[in-house]
């Protein structure tokens, strides 16, 4: 079965309640190819409006989420609070939440299993830094994030999609190229087919992310395994329509 493609715009802490009517609106008016489905990750406050203008084509992510369902943990979101608005999604280990909010392998996993178990579907996000890829570790990394979720997952790998996106790539304007990503995506899928099973690295999607813009999409999504984008600053921009269509 061939793998859909997948586009998640992740607005990050951006934007107002303006701008995000703005851009569901342009993306509601937007021809955009069925063939893809596309994923916006709202800031949590902003989750609940989306919501009441969203069209059926596209879908809602949270960018965060806690490890329980509910209790005294101030200022944080629960998977159940997620679904309870009608978002389907939850966007976890992304590099911010490593690099900024110290978050390690093992809360991530316990995120991800909980997250899983509370019925919403996972982007979760791996990738080396500058230092680690210039210390030829850039493979060595992605694998132990990834190990570090494999069990939390279990057999539920048709509820996730990963994420690869190299740090040094994210914000900076500097993509990496065609070859970089699908040479990484195919290692992760060689790994994935040893270290899981061959049958989930066939059929898990994975996404490269950093830096993606209407104009680098097209040439990237011309790889075998890249099966879509995480879109950062160019989410929140009209070209987030050509970047969903890149695949056409
Ligand atoms: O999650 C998306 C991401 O981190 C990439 O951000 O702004 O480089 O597209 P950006």
């Amino acid at each position: 079965m061939p793998r859909k493609f997948v586009v998640g715009g992740n607005w990050k802490m951006n934007g107002d309640q303006k701008q995000a009517r703005e851009i569901i609106e342009n993306l509601t008016n937007a021809t955009l190819d069925p063939n893809v489905e596309v994923i916006l990750g709202v800031p949590a406050i902003y989750l609940p409006l989306a919501k009441s203008v969203l069209p059926a084509k596209l879908e809602l992510a949270a960018q965060n989420c806690w490890k329980v369902a509910k209790g005294a943990f101030t200022g944080e979101i629960s998977p159940a609070m997620i679904k309870d608005i009608g978002a389907t999604w939850v966007i976890l280990g992304h590099s911010e939440r490593r690099t900024i909010f110290g978050e390690k392998d093992d809360l991530i996993a316990e995120k991800i299993g909980h997250a899983l178990d509370s019925g919403l579907k996972v982007i979760a996000c791996i990738g080396e830094t500058l230092e680690e890829r210039e210390g030829g570790k850039a493979e060595e990394v992605v694998y132990r994030q990834t190990k570090a979720f494999v069990s939390a997952i279990g057999d539920r790998w048709s509820n996730v999609v990963l994420a690869y996106e190299p740090v040094w790539a994210i914000g900076t304007g500097k993509t990496a190229t065609p070859q970089q990503a699908q040479e990484m995506h195919a290692c992760l899928r060689n790994w994935l087919s040893g270290n899981v099973s061959p049958s989930v690295a066939e059929l898990v999607r994975i996404q490269y992310g950093g830096s993606v813009t209407a104009s680098n999409a097209k040439e990237l999504a011309g790889s075998p395994d890249i099966d879509g984008f995480l879109v950062g600053g160019a989410s929140l921009k009209p070209e987030f329509v050509d970047i969903v269509n890149a695949s056409s």
